[in-house]
């Protein structure tokens, strides 16, 4: 089992699960380590107020500032926030430059106080394909982070489960082509650990803002027993209430993974 892995094993003597399968965190811990964001809403909020969909996207950030603020005081040790995905390029021209040219203006303006606050930055997703000047951006302030430890902030960047999935299986099969993987040794750990969030525990808690109840191809394998919280909220207007709110509920959740309600028990 991996040393991810086994942070989630329950001791339980009965307890005979195939490596990989997720389980209940040890120590009763009431709340999430991990919790992703689908920050959805940005279009809305600006439209209804008669602002062009871009003000959303720039008012968004300061969502952003507000909730990596809040995250490691509420005990969060992962925030991951979708902020593009594969499909986002499907927009036109104007909003995705509008992004991508935000996404380098947060990069430059937030990496010190990111830094000065103990933020590591990861990134999610096929970086290779953003623009040569979000890369570096996107690198650069991965670099800079690398040595934190009060919060990983992964952002999700031209991320997709789909491509994700393709690029884990696609990067299994060159190591099994190689000699080095056995087929018959692939088992649920090896799929976790092809994965951008490879070594990173699943997301305990998925919020998503705007009042859509989808996924939209968000962490399809690692949310499998993630509990979801959806608020009509918009994201711009989305803040540490908001987020006490969705921690709250999930701490009032029971979560099974395939088990029996503890009163059954
Ligand atoms: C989410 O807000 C931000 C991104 C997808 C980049 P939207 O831009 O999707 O906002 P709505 O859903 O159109 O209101
Ligand atoms: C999901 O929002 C993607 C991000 C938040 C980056 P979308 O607005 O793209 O999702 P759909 O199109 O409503 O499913
Ligand atoms: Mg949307």
């Amino acid at each position: 089992m991996s040393e991810t892995n086994s942070r989630y094993t329950n001791g339980s003597p009965a307890a005979q699960v195939p490596a990989g399968t997720p389980q209940a965190p040890a120590g009763g811990r009431s709340g999430p380590r991990h919790v992703a964001i689908i920050m959805d809403g940005n279009g809305r909020w600006a439209t209804e107020r008669g602002l062009p969909r871009v003000a959303g996207h720039r008012a968004g950030i300061e969502a952003i500032r507000r909730v990596v603020k809040a995250c490691p005081e509420l005990g969060i040790e992962i925030l991951t926030l979708y902020a593009f995905s594969t499909e986002n390029w499907k927009r036109p021209r104007d909003e995705v430059n509008a992004l991508m040219n935000l996404l380098v203006e947060y990069c430059r303006k937030e990496v010190d106080e990111l830094d000065r606050n103990g933020v590591r930055i990861q990134v999610l997703g096929r970086v290779a394909e953003l623009p040569e000047l979000q890369r570096r951006e996107v690198e650069r302030a991965v670099e800079r982070t690398r040595h934190n430890r009060r919060l990983i902030l992964n952002l999700a960047l031209n991320y997709g489960s789909h491509a994700e999935l393709v690029d884990a299986f696609k990067a299994i099969l060159a190591r099994v082509l190689a000699g080095e993987l056995d087929p018959s040794q692939i088992d649920e750990q090896t799929i976790a650990a092809h994965l951008y969030t490879a070594g990173m525990p699943d997301p305990d808690l998925v919020i998503r803002t705007g009042g859509e109840y989808r996924l939209s191809n968000f962490l399809l394998w690692q949310a499998a027993y993630a509990e979801l919280w959806v608020t009509p909220v918009y994201w711009p207007e989305f803040d540490r209430c908001h987020l006490e709110q969705a921690l709250a509920e999930y701490a009032r959740r029971e979560r099974r993974f395939g088990g029996v309600p503890a009163r059954g028990r």
